[in-house]
């Protein structure tokens, strides 16, 4: 929770939430669901801050089996795509986080879980941790309705305490079903919401389509399908790379991928993860080096991002992530904040001139690389269980000029 002299300056963004429901075809067997961006920032929030404490927590739990808090990591922002879950019958909404690097869904942080006719309480202890959030409570078993499809017997965490989760009702844990192991008590592993999809028939393949429209376009959403992915929101087509060998990235949706810029190289082949609750793509600290040098950018203090002025703009290059051999390109609009939304990131100065990048220093360690969500409002991605790979396509947002 922030303290509270600061919640007197939280600044709330809340963009406008698309209409729920997609009509679905009875014969397709995906289903998609809409998504909202959310951004609620308090004055001083480190975006960078709070990104590096979570690729660090990863890495350290996939490592260790332990999570790692950073406790000077507490104003926390909530700041990405959130999707509304019917849960209960009668069935309330919840507005939760898409994280694709946990695997616990949960409830009760800005608002209560209500307890229906369908709610059984497992008497099983929950507690997650996310390196910069965290909640613990009891586990239940409820029936949750995505759009179209019902899961029944979803097991659910309910927190009674949770920090770091402002402006959401909770997460909905979309990475992998090893990541929730030891969380709930008397229990190995808890079965994902996909997981339940799949094994109650409601989808063929154990897919998850994730598109994630720039958050300063003028109508920002998004859609998650769910049982594949929507063919015509993509402009390329579909490059699969398998789930990466190298540990423990291979504990999430961890890829290899390199980076270069224009000519020079960034990141030679490195494995890390795809993320979709880490905003900023952070790389390790030699090639952020390398691209704050070729860039000309300067790190800013209040932001902790670099920042360059208009004219290392014009001469920003494209940035080029190369993933199962397909260069995925970042154009130089791409790189850049949305000079719409400097506040959220603690820039004061009031000047939306001001042009900030969003590749950040990862830290010490922790993974090559993490691509948060500002890469995947580029690319469609495709999180393929089944197969055990993820998959990127171009979409009509790629070389949006909107940021
Ligand atoms: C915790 O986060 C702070 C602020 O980013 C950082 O200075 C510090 O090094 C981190 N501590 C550890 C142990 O990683
Ligand atoms: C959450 O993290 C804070 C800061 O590290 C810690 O004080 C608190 O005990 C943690 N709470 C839970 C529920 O794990
Ligand atoms: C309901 O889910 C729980 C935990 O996920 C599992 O242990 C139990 O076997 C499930 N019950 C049924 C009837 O599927
Ligand atoms: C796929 O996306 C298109 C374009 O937004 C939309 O019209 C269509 O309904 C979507 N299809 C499904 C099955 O969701
Ligand atoms: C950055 O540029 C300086 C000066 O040209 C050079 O000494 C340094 O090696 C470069 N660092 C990286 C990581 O490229
Ligand atoms: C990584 O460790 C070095 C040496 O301890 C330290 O100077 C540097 O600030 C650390 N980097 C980050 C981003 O925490």
């Amino acid at each position: 929770m922030l303290p509270l002299t600061s919640l007197k300056t939280v600044l709330s963004f809340l963009l406008v939430v698309g209409s729920p429901v997609f009509s679905i075809p009875l014969n397709t067997h995906t289903t998609a669901v809409s998504l909202a961006a959310k951004f609620k920032a308090a004055g001083a929030t480190n975006i960078v801050a709070g990104d590096r404490a979570r690729a660090q927590a990863l890495h350290h739990a996939a490592k260790t089996g332990k999570y790692y808090a950073n406790a000077s990591i507490t104003n926390v922002v909530v700041i990405g795509y959130t999707i509304q879950v019917g849960i209960g019958n009668p069935m309330k909404h919840y507005g939760l986080l898409v994280d694709s690097a946990s695997g616990n869904t949960w409830i009760g942080a800005e608002q209560d879980y209500t307890i229906t006719k369908t709610s059984t309480g497992t008497g099983d202890a929950v507690a997650v941790s996310y390196g910069s959030g965290n909640f613990s409570g009891q586990e239940y078993l409820d029936t949750i309705t995505l759009s179209s499809l019902s899961i029944s017997n979803q097991s659910i965490g309910v927190a009674n305490e949770y920090q770091g989760f402002r402006g959401v009702d909770g997460v909905l844990g979309i990475g992998p079903t090893s990541l929730t192991k030891g969380t709930v008590s008397n229990t190995d592993t808890v079965p994902t919401i996909m997981d339940n999809l799949f094994s109650q028939n409601s989808i063929n393949s154990e897919i998850l389509g994730v598109y994630f429209v720039p958050v300063s376009e003028e109508d920002p959403t998004g859609t998650l399908t769910f049982g594949g992915w929507n063919n015509s929101l993509m402009t390329s087509d579909i490059t699969y790379t398998p789930i990466t060998s190298a540990s423990p990235a291979c504990n999430y949706w961890g890829i290899d991928q390199s980076i270069t810029y224009g000519d020079s190289t960034i990141l030679s082949s490195a494995a890390g993860i795809v993320d979709t609750a880490t905003v900023l793509i952070l790389i390790a600290t030699d090639a952020f080096d390398a691209y704050k040098n070729v860039t000309g950018a300067t790190l800013d203090e209040t932001t902790g991002l670099l920042k360059i002025t208009s004219d290392q703009y014009s001469n920003l290059k494209p940035l080029i992530f190369t993933i199962g051999g397909t260069a995925f390109t970042l154009t130089p609009n791409a790189q850049i904040w949305p000079r719409s939304m400097n506040s959220v990131i603690g820039d004061t100065s009031g000047n939306s001139d001001d042009i900030y990048l969003i590749v950040a220093d990862i830290g010490n360690d922790t993974f090559g690389f993490v691509n948060g969500y500002t890469f995947l409002e580029r690319f469609y991605s495709i999180f393929d269980t089944t197969n055990q790979r993820v998959g990127f396509a171009t979409t009509a947002y790629t070389e949006s000029t909107s940021n």
